[in-house]
């Protein structure tokens, strides 16, 4: 008897033997469709494969693959574990062919892997096919050897299979194992085939269409092959079981719920040990996808998973949150065909914690008030709306929680009632906003959202994804389409476009139908919950209805992440330098640079910013991984996690953490911590290179940091390298001399301008004599020495006029400094003793009205005065000789 790892391993390999490429399974959210909640089968990966639009380097292929049916057109929730082969997670094993072999090479391939691989008896096989498909009937006969009666044309869609309402699809053939006369059960198309008797262990599909709309299906390309194969069903057939639920696999895990609980598996809890066991593995498989508990799309999907398994857990009488418990052994079991079991195990751990622990607080009371609400209820009955809808909203119970808690009783739910309380509701909100005083532009974001349900953001695990365009705004109004030239605001159910939020800027890049090419600028959030699109219709027309593709701009985006990481790993560094008052007061996370403004009352010294950079970077080159996690605010800032005072979180937070601390009190616990809904970097080594720019103020107590990280840094350092070594080039000497060279020439450069000035002194003065005869005069019985020069700067005259006085021994002198506009500055001077009969000022003034100036001022010995008319220089020079005279 084999274990299911064997089971999946021998189908693997003997598709590879027989020349099929082993393909790993896709994740659960599947990135290439935007009508699919969650991968649901083997194709999903192949879909653009069958269709020719996208190429492989393969034809054949064999993959063992995860599915959830839980939501969508295949939803199996309501039944898991009361039957024995229903599923919310399982896994398909499946060969593919993309254009290879057909019909015949499949049958074959698949006959002898059951009867010879897998030892099956072959008169326990019986098969159907399409009742119109002679040629499967003919081959399945020539193949196997089966008789006309265990061949059976199906006429029905049972035998016609689509992933969805579009997409590939064909004709298909099912095997059934017969479990024995000992179960009640008939044949495929017999009126007892419901029963249990008859089970399909796989089915062969014979991909020959696409369904393109409702309407319209076209051939494939080329004729090809799906096949999927339950690997519980098979499991259970090699194991002699009838029930999967007794398969290894799921005995393990509800042994561990058994150990944890100590309640038995058999008897009256048998549905819950079994419904635990399968959301178990739904929970921990999506979440390790990226998909996380939250009220809309598929994180509620998850969520309603999630508090299913929980409620029964309480019915097992557990005391504390338990499904974390189990997480190990689903590990144990599938961690090695799944390694991101083991990759996420911290962050699955977690989130069961803390969605357990919060659901409990509200679960008991919840099933208080519904135990209240059906004591005089009884079979058939129904609970009224308005309380299942209270339990939704106030007690956080999903509806099928509701229906699965009064399933055993037999009584149902008021479904349509439960739809009006909630509209209800919705009116009422709608009175909220609409009088809230939000802009009537902004209304139509509310509408929309109210219309459509919020977005789904994808960006934290892709850069691409598809989507269906829900609306188009054009100048605040929504409209059908859009074409060419113009600029819109594009709505998609999901998107792996960031919307502008928490300093981090929006992201651009293309939406993509098959008709139109349209270029988004930006996208921002509105309407508390819709991602818009802001965006240029470069080609073609767009609208609402087309299934289009998604394609963030990688370079842009990895930028933004880059610096979204660096300005956490900037702010603790900050903390660590400058003090914890150290808060965070305004971000914005461009792709270019980074800038940050946090509460500090003065300047950063240069010292002190180039620790902060040096940490900073000393967290980068660790290189270590960057987690996040969803948890309740306050854990979350029990834990240290570094909150926005007054910013709204809701009940959940994403806490990011980075790096490692290798010193201080947090030494070896995590570096950074912050609640952020950003994108981040996997790991900080990503950001390359943190550089800051520049630290300034930006207002009281408040200062900004620049910062550029990884290419740009590169690219800022590269360009300063450039300007050091054009310097060096220039002043001919190396690189690491420049300084010193500068320092030097700074020195000469002040010796020569002192040389100089000295130098043209002493010309001023007539050729360093600068008493010499042709400018001394007798004038009055006082020597006199009056001159105008050009060329000094007109603070050096003072200086001049003492040289002066000093050549003269006893006299006055009178300089006119003309300057190169024209305009004059005098200064007069008088030797101490003939202080008494000059005064300097009054000489100064008078040489100030010759050049049309007035004024003039300084001490009896020496002053100073001006004028515009620096022609009038000799004019001013013989009036202060002629009031020597005089
Ligand atoms: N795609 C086929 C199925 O899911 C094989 O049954």
């Amino acid at each position: 008897m084999s274990g299911v790892n064997e089971i999946r391993s021998t189908f693997l390999d003997y598709y590879k033997k027989n020349g099929h490429e082993v393909v790993a399974s896709s994740p659960l959210v599947p990135r290439n469709d935007p009508t699919l909640m969650f991968t649901n089968a083997g194709m999903v990966q192949f879909k653009n494969v069958f269709t020719g639009l996208e190429q492989r380097p393969y034809s054949t292929a064999v993959t063992a693959q995860k599915c959830v049916r839980a939501g969508g057109k295949h939803n199996d929730l309501d039944n898991v574990g009361y039957t024995a082969r229903h599923h919310t997670f399982f896994e398909m094993l499946g060969n593919f062919s993309f254009g290879d072999y057909f019909k015949e090479r499949a049958i074959e391939l698949a006959w002898n892997l059951i009867t010879k691989e897998f030892g099956l008896a072959r008169d326990r096989l019986l098969v159907t096919v399409y009742h119109t498909d002679d040629e499967a009937f003919d081959l399945w006969k020539k193949i196997a050897g089966l008789a006309d009666e265990k061949i059976i044309r199906i006429p029905t869609s049972d035998n016609f299979w689509a992933m969805g309402d579009t997409g590939p699809c064909g004709p298909c053939s099912e095997i059934f194992y017969d479990h024995g006369d000992h179960i009640w059960g008939g044949p495929p198309g017999s009126p007892e085939e419901d029963g249990d008797r008859f089970i399909e262990i796989w089915n062969l599909v014979f991909m020959q269409y696409e369904q393109v709309t409702k309407e319209e299906r076209v051939n494939l390309p080329r004729p090809s092959i799906d096949t999927g194969m339950g690997l519980e069903r098979v499991a259970a057939v090699l194991q002699g079981q009838h029930d999967n639920y007794d398969i290894d696999l799921f005995r393990a895990l509800i042994a561990a719920s058994e150990e944890a609980t100590g309640v038995k598996a058999e008897g009256e809890r048998r549905a819950s040990h079994r419904v635990i066991a399968d959301h178990l593995r739904s929970s921990a498989f999506l979440i390790a996808d990226g998909v996380l508990p939250s009220n809309e799309g598929r994180g509620y999907v998850l969520r309603r998973i999630m508090r299913r398994a929980m409620r029964h857990a309480q019915l097992l009488g557990a005391r504390d949150s338990l499904m974390w418990k189990l997480l190990p052994a689903l590990v144990q079991q599938m961690g090695r065909a799944y390694p991101e079991l083991v990759r996420a195990e911290a962050l699955i751990s977690e989130t069961l914690k803390l969605e357990e622990t919060r659901f409990r607080k509200t679960l008991e009371r919840g099933l208080g008030l519904l135990s209240d609400a059906t004591t005089t209820l009884g079979q058939g009955d129904m609970l009224d709306g308005e309380t299942a809808f209270k339990l939704y909203d106030t007690f956080g119970f999903p509806l099928d929680l509701t229906q699965d808690a009064l399933r055993a009783r037999g009584i149902g739910v008021d479904l349509s009632g439960f739809t009006d309380a909630m509209e209800r509701q919705k009116a009422e909100a709608r009175s909220h906003w609409a009088g809230s005083g939000d802009k009537a532009t902004e209304t139509i974001w509310f509408e929309l959202k109210e219309k459509l349900g919020a977005t789904e953001f994808l960006g934290y695990d892709t850069e691409t994804a598809e989507g269906v365009v829900q609306a188009i705004v054009r100048d605040g109004k929504s409209v059908a389409s859009a074409a060419a030239g113009e600029t819109v605001q594009v709505v998609v159910n999901q998107t792996p476009f960031y919307g502008e939020s928490g300093g981090q800027m929006g992201d651009a890049g293309v939406i993509a139908s098959d008709t139109a090419k349209v270029a988004v600028a930006d996208t921002q959030k509105k309407g508390e919950g819709l991602f818009v699109h802001v965006a240029t219709v470069s080609d073609g027309t767009i609208a609402v209805g087309d299934a289009v593709a998604l394609t963030v701009d990688h370079a842009r985006r990895s930028r933004l992440r880059s610096n979204h990481s660096a300005t956490h790993l900037l702010h603790e560094a900050l903390r660590e330098v400058l003090g914890t008052h150290v808060a965070q007061k305004g971000s914005l996370v461009a792709p270019e640079r980074l800038r940050f403004d946090v509460s500090h009352p003065k300047p950063m010294s240069a010292e002190e910013l180039k620790v902060v950079e040096d940490m900073a970077n000393e967290i980068v080159l660790q290189n270590a991984p960057v987690t996040t996690r969803l948890m309740s605010v306050d854990d979350a800032i029990a834990e240290g996690a570094m909150a926005l005072f007054g910013e709204k979180y809701g009940d959940e937070v994403r806490v990011v953490s980075m790096g490692r601390a290798t010193h201080g009190p947090k030494s070896g616990k995590a570096y950074s911590v912050e609640l952020c809904g950003g994108t981040h970097v996997g790991s900080t080594g990503e950001i390359g290179l943190v550089r800051v720019l520049s630290e300034s103020a930006v207002g009281a107590g408040v200062r900004r940091i620049e910062a550029v990280t990884g290419d740009a840094a590169r690219a800022y350092l590269s360009e300063q390298d450039e300007r050091v070594k054009a310097l060096a080039a220039s002043l001919k000497v190396q690189p690491a001399e420049v300084l010193s060279r500068v320092e030097a020439m700074i020195d000469e450069r002040r010796r020569l301008e002192r040389e100089l000035a000295d130098a043209k002194r002493k010309l001023a003065m007539g050729g360093g004599q600068a008493g010499s005869a042709d400018a001394v005069r007798e004038v009055g019985g006082v020597k006199f020495l009056g001159k105008a020069i050009s060329g000094v700067d007109p603070k050096d005259l003072k200086g001049l006029a003492d040289d002066g006085k000093a050549s003269l021994g006893s006299g006055v002198v009178a300089l006119i400094g003309v300057s190169e506009d024209g305009k004059a500055s005098a200064v007069v001077a008088v030797t101490e003793d003939l202080v008494g009969r000059f005064s300097a000022v009054d000489l100064a003034r008078i040489a100030s009205a010759a050049l049309g100036g007035k004024g003039g001022g300084g001490r009896p010995d020496m002053a100073q005065a001006g004028g515009p008319d620096g022609s009038k220089a000799a004019d001013a020079i013989d009036a202060v000789a002629a009031a020597l005279n005089g």
